[in-house]
């Protein structure tokens, strides 16, 4: 059921001041949540994983799956430990919203932590954070120090037989750390490289232990699910794909930013009305608009259509983290696309070959063809080179290279022939 935009009332990031600070945080029905499933109404864990799953919090990490549906997969407690990996790794351009929930309201994310940790009945949360956001790291430090200290955390939380601990661990500069198994294996303390699946996480995680692993803002939104139910968070935004979205967005509007409003917005009334338009009243040349590895779609396709997985997908792209990226008519598209396969060729941990050489190939030609040095047979060559990439690796960063370079050829075509027209050939 779709909900007046207008109306709504951020929950994520509301503007109350001093939220980050716990007694703050209290005073405006802080851990209520927890205190409901721990000692007022005393939950199962099965009922936790219900209420979560029947809620349908897609993922905000990119891949939008069940968080619900992902907890149910832990096997049962066989008497050794179990963990949670909040992924805070944000790393991929165009992505900046889970360092507002460090700022702003870092108690509701361990509360939601809490609970996902006594439904899962984890012994031990990790919160893995973007190196850079240094300031944030500490933040989240302090936040956790607080809830030890109220007895949020630790042993016998509440009084109940429920513990559990919680630590931050700063990543180091690679964006590969943000793919979940890369991201247990750089816990471990070792370099970076995702793991073959299966096993997936919940058989043989962290330490070879079961693991779930959950975007900050997924688990944010977990004490707004326990405390008003799985229903209210199906009211926000369209069915499929619920509730209320932190929307990053940058490029060329008036006012970019992280804005906090239902799922399933449309992308003009978000760039128009939230955003104040496009610089300059410029039209729209291209939107990316789930942080740079999903699919970029033409400015004059976007009338109409919403910001949720089934929207997005009817113009052949997706949502990944609503990071949204707004270009003006004047952008050289090619231009952009070579800046972001120099990203995913310099990101590729260099495991597979085909990603590690194929990135290496997108970066040479799309630079090639943005010098103006390309041959129109280049255009073909890039997407031979998405065929022989896509599928074909351990994780996701492949295709991620791929798909802004596959769909800018074919969408943004004349564009690159332009480029490659201006080659000029010396005549023996
Ligand atoms: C190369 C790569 C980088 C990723 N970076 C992040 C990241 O920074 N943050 C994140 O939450 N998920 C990231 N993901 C997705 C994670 O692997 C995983 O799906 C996600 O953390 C699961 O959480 P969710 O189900 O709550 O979305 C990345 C995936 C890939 C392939
Ligand atoms: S796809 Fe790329 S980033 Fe992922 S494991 Fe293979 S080489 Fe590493």
């Amino acid at each position: 059921m779709a909900q007046d935009w207008k109306s709504f009332n951020p929950v994520l990031i509301p503007n109350i001041p001093d939220l980050a600070k716990i007694d703050v945080y209290e005073k405006n029905g802080g851990y209520s949540a927890l205190k409901k499933i721990l000692v007022d109404e005393k939950w199962d864990s099965k009922s936790v994983i219900n209420e979560v799953k029947e809620a349908n919090i897609r993922g905000r990490g990119g891949a939008g799956f069940n968080a619900g549906m992902k907890w149910s997969f832990m096997p049962e407690p066989d008497g050794g430990p179990r963990y949670l990996a909040a992924n805070g790794d944000e790393s991929e351009p165009g992505t900046f919203k889970d360092r507002k929930i460090f700022e702003f309201n870092p108690h509701l994310f361990i509360e939601g932590c809490l609970i996902a940790a006594y439904a899962m009945k984890i012994d031990a949360v990790y919160v893995y954070i973007r190196g850079e956001y240094r300031e944030f790291i500490k933040m989240m430090d302090k936040a956790i120090d607080d809830a030890y200290k109220k007895g949020y955390l630790g042993k016998g939380i509440l009084g109940t037989d429920f513990s559990v601990d919680m630590y931050t661990h700063s990543g180091a500069g690679a964006y590969i750390c943000g793919e979940e198994t890369s991201l247990m294996e750089s816990l471990e303390g070792k370099r970076g490289y995702p793991r073959v699946k299966p096993p997936f996480p919940a058989q043989k995680g962290l330490w070879g232990r079961p693991t779930t692993i959950n975007n900050i803002e997924t688990l944010a939104n977990v004490p707004h699910v326990i405390n008003n139910g799985a229903s209210w968070f199906k009211s926000i935004g369209p069915d499929s794909h619920p509730g209320p979205v932190l929307y990053g967005i940058s490029g060329h509007v008036n006012k970019p930013g992280v804005y906090e409003l239902p799922s399933g917005m449309k992308i003009t009334d978000l760039i128009n009305e939230v955003c104040g338009g496009v610089r300059n009243n410029k039209g729209i040349k291209a939107i990316i608009p789930g942080g740079a590895s999903t699919p970029p779609i033409r400015g004059d396709v976007i009338d109409g259509v919403t910001m949720d997985a089934d929207g997005l997908r009817e113009v052949g792209t997706l949502m990944g983290t609503a990071g949204m990226l707004v270009m003006d008519e004047d952008t050289d598209i090619v231009d952009v696309i070579t800046r972001i396969s120099h990203f995913f060729d310099h990101e590729s941990c260099g495991q597979c070959t085909p990603c590690r050489d194929g990135t290496g190939w997108l970066y040479k030609l799309m630079s090639r063809i943005n010098r103006g040095e390309g041959e129109m047979r280049d255009l073909d060559l890039l997407i031979d080179v998405c065929n022989k990439m896509e599928g074909r690796t351990i994780c996701a960063l492949a295709d991620a290279a791929c798909w802004p370079v596959r769909n800018a050829v074919e969408r943004f075509r004349e564009d690159f022939e332009a480029k490659c027209k201006k080659t000029v050939y010396a005549v023996a």
